[in-house]
């Protein structure tokens, strides 16, 4: 049993949990997730090691409730147990070596969570950081302040336009390519499936490498199911054992949209009856 040490409503529907999980705490990198099950019957879900703090033995997880098992797992609080929290899975990130030239680093919506980690290894490495954070709008923006610790320029875009640029992060990401993509590293987008095939597309054209993290629908994270199948440069690869992170212009994107899109019904219809159960 893995005990929740603190809680924290980061915006609407954003959770943050530290965890005591002492053996995660201690192997965990940067790029790399766990798979927790809240209960013995509960589903299996794949989350990104936000934090971690090697001393205190805790993980930190930042989770968007966007279903059943998220929604579930959000009516937990400070003092509360998860049943199993596997990890670290995944490979750790590459990135973080020095490089000649600026790194940027593009998140949106609950990405922000998976990145920072990132971020911060980039920049303790000597970089300089470039980071563009983008959200729907201000009340959705969180860790605004830990992403500009760690960057040496940093820009906020919003759907809406109620905080920081209005448009969307490939407006601002546009103009920096057009200004100095030959000064550009590569750059690391995390957050929706949209948000990163439009990256890839923009730096693409500016022939600028682009990593970025993939959130396929996975089961067992161990690379025995294959239900994280994904063709990357017409290779297949699984997202839990070979990733999470890729190469985003070699990643079909389509495929990408059309398997996590295929359990759609299964997921309302899950969510609903649990809401009823819940008398929600
Ligand atoms: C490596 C990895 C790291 C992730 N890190 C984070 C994170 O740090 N924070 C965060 O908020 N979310 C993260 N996700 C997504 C998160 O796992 C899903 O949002 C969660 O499983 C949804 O479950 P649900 O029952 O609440 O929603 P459902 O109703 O089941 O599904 C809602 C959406 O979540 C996706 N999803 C559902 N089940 C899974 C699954 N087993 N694996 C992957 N995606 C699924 C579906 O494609 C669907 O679009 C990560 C996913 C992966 C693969
Ligand atoms: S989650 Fe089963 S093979 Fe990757």
């Amino acid at each position: 049993m893995y005990k929740i040490l603190r809680k924290e409503v980061l915006a609407p529907r954003i959770n943050l949990m530290e965890i005591d999980a002492p053996f995660v705490a201690r192997k965990g990198q940067p790029g790399q997730f766990i798979i927790l099950r809240m209960r013995e019957y509960s589903e299996r879900i794949p989350l990104t090691i936000a934090d971690f703090d090697r001393e205190k033995g805790t993980v930190t997880i930042v989770f968007q409730e966007v279903g059943k098992s998220t929604e579930e797992l959000a009516t937990l609080n400070a003092g509360d147990v998860i049943a199993d929290f596997v990890g670290p899975l995944g490979i750790p990130s590459d990135h973080g070596r020095k490089e000649d030239k600026k790194v940027v680093c593009v998140s949106g919506g609950v990405g922000t969570a998976v990145i920072f980690p990132e971020l911060r290894k980039i920049k303790e490495n000597g970089n300089y950081t470039i980071t563009i954070q983008g959200s729907r709008s201000k009340e959705l923006l969180f860790w605004s302040d830990r992403l500009e610790k760690y960057s040496d320029e940093f820009y906020i875009t919003t759907d809406d336009g109620s905080f920081g640029r209005k448009g969307f992060v490939t407006d601002q990401l546009k103009d920096i390519l057009a200004e100095k993509s030959d000064d550009i590293a590569y750059v690391l987008a995390i957050g929706p499936i949209p948000m990163m095939k439009f990256v890839c597309a923009l730096t693409e054209q500016y022939s600028v490498k682009t990593y970025v993290s993939l959130n396929t629908i996975m089961v067992d994270g161990t690379g025995m199911c294959g239900s994280c199948r994904i063709t990357v440069g017409n290779e297949t690869k699984f997202a839990c054992v070979d990733g999470p992170e890729f190469d985003g212009h070699l990643v079909d994107w389509k495929e990408m949209e059309d398997r996590n899109s295929r359990f759609i019904p299964q997921e309302r219809e899950s969510l609903e009856r649990y809401r009823k159960l819940m008398g929600k």
